[in-house]
């Protein structure tokens, strides 16, 4: 048995010790998910949850810079999310407010850079200043890259960046034979990010709901069957072995690779 595969069937609690440094994934995402669930299974509101989301949010940006990952992207908020119930979406933007103005300490303390993806002019008025607030304070770090996705939905990101490629052949500033793979990543919200290297979902669900579609072509994907609130340390460095013990062939044969 490979030795990371052991640590994993054997060894629950692991810690950042037990992974490879040379083999870490450089862009890690998540789709934080199970707040309602956690909740509900306590006998309390949904907010509940997403209060004590937050936490496992610190611990698990705390884990990444201490790990050195170049990106961490959070999948916070979807574009459908605005279709939940109005006093649950203004309670989790107010949480959003919140967090902000508490972690920005945390970001500086660890060198880490904040930015955001998705539709963030329709986020209001306050979350918006706030979160141009915290990107400006911790625009000139230079450590991992922290990316919120918030109003994010991959389907309305490659719309935009289609919209915006159209306008430009229409005013021959880009002929259509020029539209490369390069082109159209360059006007997606994402620009700034590589492809995603390990996709984390927590909850049990295996779906992606619409979270960086097309980052992920060759992303390796990690379900687990956690809610996000109980989302710990062990749970990531489980997540990153399971990683470091996958062979990525990116369509070539095994043989090719060595
Ligand atoms: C994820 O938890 C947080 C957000 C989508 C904002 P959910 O709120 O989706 O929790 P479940 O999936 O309903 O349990
Ligand atoms: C995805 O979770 C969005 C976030 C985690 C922010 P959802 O809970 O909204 O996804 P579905 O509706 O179960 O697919
Ligand atoms: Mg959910």
């Amino acid at each position: 048995m490979d030795v990371n595969l052991a640590r994993i069937v054997f060894n629950k609690m692991n810690t950042l010790e037990d992974l490879d440094k040379n083999k870490l994934p450089q862009h890690i995402a998540i789709i934080m998910d199970g707040n309602g669930r956690w909740a509900k299974q306590r006998g309390k509101l949904r907010i509940f949850g997403h209060e004590n989301g937050v936490d496992a949010v610190h611990q698990t940006v705390e884990s990444c810079a201490k790990l050195q990952i170049p990106f961490l992207t959070l999948y916070a908020f979807s574009t459908e999310n605005w279709k939940r119930p109005k006093n649950e979406v203004d309670t989790l933007m107010r949480l959003l407010v919140n967090v902000l103005k508490k972690e920005l300490k945390t970001l500086n303390k660890n060198n880490i850079r904040l930015k955001t993806i998705g539709k963030t002019d329709t986020l209001p008025k306050k979350v918006h200043k706030e979160l141009t607030e915290v990107m400006s304070k911790t625009e000139n770090n230079s450590g991992m890259i922290l990316t919120l996705a918030l109003s994010y939905g991959s389907r309305e990101e490659i719309k935009t960046a289609v919209q915006e490629i159209a306008v430009k052949v229409k005013n021959n500033i880009i002929s259509p034979e020029n539209i490369d793979e390069t082109v159209i990543n360059t006007h997606l919200y994402a620009h700034f990010l590589p492809d995603v290297d390990l996709l984390i979902r927590t909850s049990g669900e295996c779906r992606i709901s619409n979270f960086l579609l097309w980052q992920i072509a060759y992303a390796e994907l990690y379900f687990i069957d956690v809610f996000w609130p109980d989302f710990r340390e062990n749970h990531l460095v489980q997540a990153i072995l399971s990683y470091q013990n996958r062979e990525r062939r990116f369509g070539k044969t095994s043989e090719q690779l060595n």
